[in-house]
């Protein structure tokens, strides 16, 4: 048995659909409770869903008893101060399970390429239940921020560069994805990201909204971008180096 997958994803696993009017809501993000959180960069996290109601981050997989990214318990204080965000993350009617506000502090692109990664909102799923996907609602305006998308993480020709300006919404398969988030900055970036059950709601509420599978990649300077690989590559040999040395100390001890 395999998981039920929305057709829209197949293709390039992400969605962007049309773009939500952000300015005609308050800026919610500005009353919730933050907690320190460290994911792909300088992070904190506003819990709205979290496993079992509590002001926490987890994965849900991390408690007891442990639980699929599913049936997220809305944290009462954060989600009374936010019901417009609330109200979104439930427009599309599919399952939710963590539900929060990322704060990112500006980085680079280097630090975005080493900050890449796959999220694993499947574990405990069980199979012929829907794959769990995660929306990414922009809620500042960052258009000359990107969310990075890479097939393979060491392959910069398998990268969409999707621009953030606010109300940008997209839909990502980020189990399979490597994807961070290049921030320039200067103030810091709000997102709304919600992890949905595949299935015929959410499906629904893509169609609605004009899917593109697909987005005109933004032009990047391929030195600027080699260089960048060069400097993560740098990274990961440092760190590799600092594992071995580490290795070496406690086969000596
Ligand atoms: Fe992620």
């Amino acid at each position: 048995m395999s998981y039920v997958k929305l057709p829209e994803f197949e293709e390039s696993g992400y969605v962007v659909v049309d773009s939500y009017d952000q300015s005609q809501d308050p800026q919610e993000w500005r009353d919730i409770e933050f907690v320190d959180w460290k994911s792909s960069g300088e992070t904190r996290f506003a819990p709205l869903a979290s496993a079992y109601g509590d002001m926490e981050c987890n994965g849900f997989w991390h408690h007891d008893p442990p639980k699929t990214d599913k049936d997220g318990v809305w944290v009462p204080a954060n989600a009374a101060r936010a019901p417009r965000l609330k109200a979104r993350a439930e427009e599309p009617g599919a399952n939710i399970g963590r539900c929060r506000v990322i704060e990112l502090q500006p980085n680079d692109y280097a630090d975005c390429i080493w900050n890449l990664h796959q999220d694993d909102n499947n574990r405990l799923n069980p199979e012929g239940t829907g794959w769990i996907v995660r929306g990414f609602f922009n809620l500042t305006d960052n258009p000359d921020s990107y969310m990075i998308l890479r097939e393979d993480k060491n392959d910069p020709a398998t990268e969409t560069r999707i621009p953030l300006p606010a109300g940008t919404q997209v839909i990502i398969d980020t189990q399979r994805l490597w994807h961070a988030v290049w921030h320039p900055g200067p103030e810091p970036r709000y997102c709304l990201i919600t992890s949905w059950e595949s299935g015929p709601e959410l499906g629904g509420w893509i169609r609605e909204r004009h899917p593109r599978t697909r987005v005109e990649n933004a032009p990047l300077d391929p030195a600027f971008l080699e260089a960048a690989q060069a400097e993560v590559a740098r990274r990961q040999a440092a760190k590799e180096a600092a594992s071995g040395a580490m290795v070496d100390v406690m086969s000596e001890a």
